[in-house]
């Protein structure tokens, strides 16, 4: 475990959160030490339940903390049009095996963090309220944050308004303490995860390594392409399993250094994620970009993770 990268995998699953999940869990270059929930694709409640179930599935015996049921000033935002009713629909999942921890999601990263004995990556994949409450309620531990390693935003464009991307505008004041705290960000935004597609054939591939994971896996990406399919990708993107798998593989991601703001305000660009791609700031950085990837070579490190599995 020495070498491994410690992470807590904050996320709302999702079938996207749940691939991320599996991706980390099947490395041997990432120690998943904790899970916590936020609300986001669907409630806290759902998303939590989804959590205890795709941990199940993927022998995943880790503590998970239950985050806030609300972001941390507005109403909350859920995606059933993405992810269904259940915040993870398709195939059918076990019943979980693991139970919630009595810690909630911040309280969990704090006992985490604390006795872990380095520096730790929060994996955020979902609205950022359970990182933000963290850091407002822990200062004392925000120098054992190792760097918060996140999918969001987006440098070129938003999905859920023209400007802002789901996860950003579910909680922008979130969002916007944690780009502000100092923290070191890898920003797994749209302009990367919408070049993260999974084409049909990628998908057959996947079945076809033919284990009880595979077939979920499959399933799952052919329920989120259909949302996407619609609307005239040519595959799934495969959003949130970025920001795990540039600290797998950071070869296969071509990053730039950018001072990015999030716009709180705003009629039309509530919830944008600002770049300062020609420098007019005149701010240091505070988040590495990605801005795009060996898409093949991402393909082969899904395909790894789910061949650990077994045939
Ligand atoms: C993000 O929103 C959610 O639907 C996905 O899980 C991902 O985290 C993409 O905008
Ligand atoms: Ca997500």
């Amino acid at each position: 475990m020495e070498n491994r990268i410690p992470v807590i995998m904050d996320c709302d699953p999702g079938h996207d959160d749940a691939i991320g999940l599996l991706l980390a869990n099947a490395s041997e270059k990432i120690d998943v030490l904790a899970v916590t929930t936020c609300g986001g694709n669907q409630t806290v409640e759902k998303t939590t339940y989804n959590a205890q179930r795709v941990c199940t599935l993927l022998d995943m015996n880790v503590p998970i903390g239950k985050g806030a049921a609300r972001p941390l000033t507005e109403v909350p935002m859920n995606a059933p049009s993405v992810h269904g009713k259940s915040g993870l629909d398709g195939p059918a999942l076990p019943e979980p095996a693991y139970p919630i921890s009595d810690l909630s999601a911040i309280e969990l990263m704090a006992q985490t963090i604390r006795s872990a004995d380095r520096p730790v990556t929060i994996v955020s994949t979902g609205p950022m309220t359970n990182t933000a409450g963290f850091l407002l309620a822990h200062p004392e531990l925000k120098h054992k944050v190792a760097q918060v390693s996140m999918m969001g935003g987006g440098i070129g464009h938003g999905n859920w308004t023209p400007a802002a991307e789901f996860n950003i505008l579910a909680d922008p004041e979130a969002a916007d303490m944690v780009f502000r705290s100092g923290v070191p960000i890898l920003m797994a935004g749209l302009d990367v995860t919408e070049q993260a597609l999974i084409y049909r054939q990628d998908i057959d591939r996947i079945r076809a390594l033919g284990n009880h994971v595979a077939s979920v896996v499959a399933d799952w990406i052919e329920f989120f392409f259909e949302f996407h399919r619609q609307r005239g990708y040519a595959g799934a993107p495969l959003h949130d399993p970025v920001a795990t798998a540039a600290l797998i593989a950071p070869e296969l991601f071509q990053m730039r250094e950018l001072y990015v703001q999030i716009e709180t305000q705003g009629e039309f660009c509530r919830g944008a994620t600002v770049g300062d791609v020609n420098g007019s700031t005149g701010n240091a950085p505070n988040a590495r970009c990605i801005m795009g990837l060996d898409r093949q070579g991402f393909v082969d490190l899904l395909c790894s993770a789910v061949q650990t599995y077994g045939r």
